[in-house]
């Protein structure tokens, strides 16, 4: 047994082992109207809430699933509040990307001691329902990971939590299954001090099926490199403004989040025309690009398995590499400032994010760019 282990190369040990996305919790202006889009329109349904009818006096949360994705909405009740002060700053944005551990001393701890600046050292949170763990660390901007350990909680989302009873009426679900990517934007220069972050700290890799090499063309201007942990579950492609004939679009996001943060949350379905369909239906709003791009699809991407027409109708763009072919979609900002949006992607076996549908995706963005006079 001992060659065995000496036999394996030191790189196997996963330092932090990461089950999944536990759940992204917003900073919201108003979480309880938010909370109502995201479940009309994007379908997810309301299972658990905290705020003052269960004793909370500062702030108000609100819990919202579809499947494995799980997103948390949270308003604080006075400006004098951390989350105000983040609202005041961002708009309403992502804070927390919160992953789920066996052992959240451990992620602590591992992160730190490689240089993690630290936001909430291992605390314990208990209710009825048992015990949950948790410890916070920094990432880009004033983002944070926290690390949830729930291998001793059996109720419906963390303690302090009351869980919402009933069907959802309000809900009209679209069939999002899973958070496939995350994506984080960061300033000039800074795209390779976040992989080295995430490669020292958290000992994630380079994701081996995404072309490495810079992206940045006329229209583009940007670059951008994915990574990935261990078992691959969790993906953070990272990126950055290029200087291109036209302001970045990182930059204006730059510009109007007023520094880093997560740029867009890629959530998969297993039906991509049903989804997309739904979610037109819904009310949300699509980037399109022109219908000349649907004419050379085929000769592209060569043969799928759904109707051009329908994708074009809708709006789906598709990219083949070796592996398979991919779907994705990308809805434009869900907030007034030009921050968050949605792409929502399904995976025919490829591995790879599009990159055949940069060039036709980053025009149809300036031209969104040129609307909001930031081009
Ligand atoms: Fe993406």
């Amino acid at each position: 047994m001992a060659t065995m282990t000496e036999s394996r190369p030191e790189t196997a040990v996963d330092f932090l082992p990461i089950n999944g996305t536990d759940h992204v919790e917003f900073f919201c202006g108003n979480a309880k109207q938010s909370a109502h889009f995201y479940r009309s329109a994007f379908g997810f349904r309301l299972v658990a809430y905290c705020g003052p009818e269960t004793g909370v006096r500062d702030r108000a949360s609100y819990v919202l699933q579809q499947d494995k994705i799980r997103l948390l909405l949270t308003t604080a009740l006075h400006p004098d509040h951390p989350v105000s002060d983040h609202v005041k700053m961002h708009g309403d944005g992502v804070r927390d990307i919160a992953l789920w551990v066996d052992d959240a001393e451990s992620a602590y701890r591992e992160t730190t001691k490689r240089g993690a600046r630290a936001v909430m050292e291992p605390t314990l949170f208990k209710d009825e329902f048992g015990e949950v763990r948790k410890s916070s660390i920094a990432i880009y901007g004033d983002t944070v990971h926290t690390f949830i350990e729930r291998k001793n909680y059996s109720g419906v989302f963390l303690p302090g939590y009351r869980a919402v009873e009933g069907a959802d009426t309000v809900s009209r679900p679209v069939g999002l299954k899973y958070i496939d990517h995350m994506v984080g934007n960061v300033g000039w220069g800074q795209m390779n001090v976040w992989v080295k972050f995430y490669e020292d700290v958290m000992g994630f890799k380079m994701f081996k099926h995404f072309d490495d090499k810079d992206i940045s063309t006329d229209y583009s201007a940007l670059m951008s490199k994915v990574m990935s942990n261990g078992n691959e579950r969790i993906k953070f492609p990272i990126n950055e403004p290029a200087r291109g004939k036209r302001k970045s679009q990182i930059e204006e996001y730059l510009d109007f989040y007023q520094g880093p943060g997560v740029q867009h949350i890629a959530m998969a379905t297993d039906n991509i025309i049903d989804t997309v369909t739904k979610l037109h239906e819904h009310g949300i709003d699509f980037l399109r690009v022109p219908t000349a791009y649907y004419d050379t699809l085929l000769s592209r991407v060569g043969k799928i398995d759904e109707p051009v027409d329908q994708l074009s109708k809708l709006g789906i763009l598709v990219d083949r590499d070796d592996e398979g072919y991919m779907l994705q979609i990308f809805t434009k900002p869900v907030e007034d400032r030009p921050t968050l949006f949605y792409e929502i992607i399904q995976r025919k076996g490829s591995r790879s994010f599009g990159k055949g549908n940069f060039k036709a995706l980053f025009e149809a963005i300036e031209r969104e760019q040129a609307l909001r006079g930031n081009l």
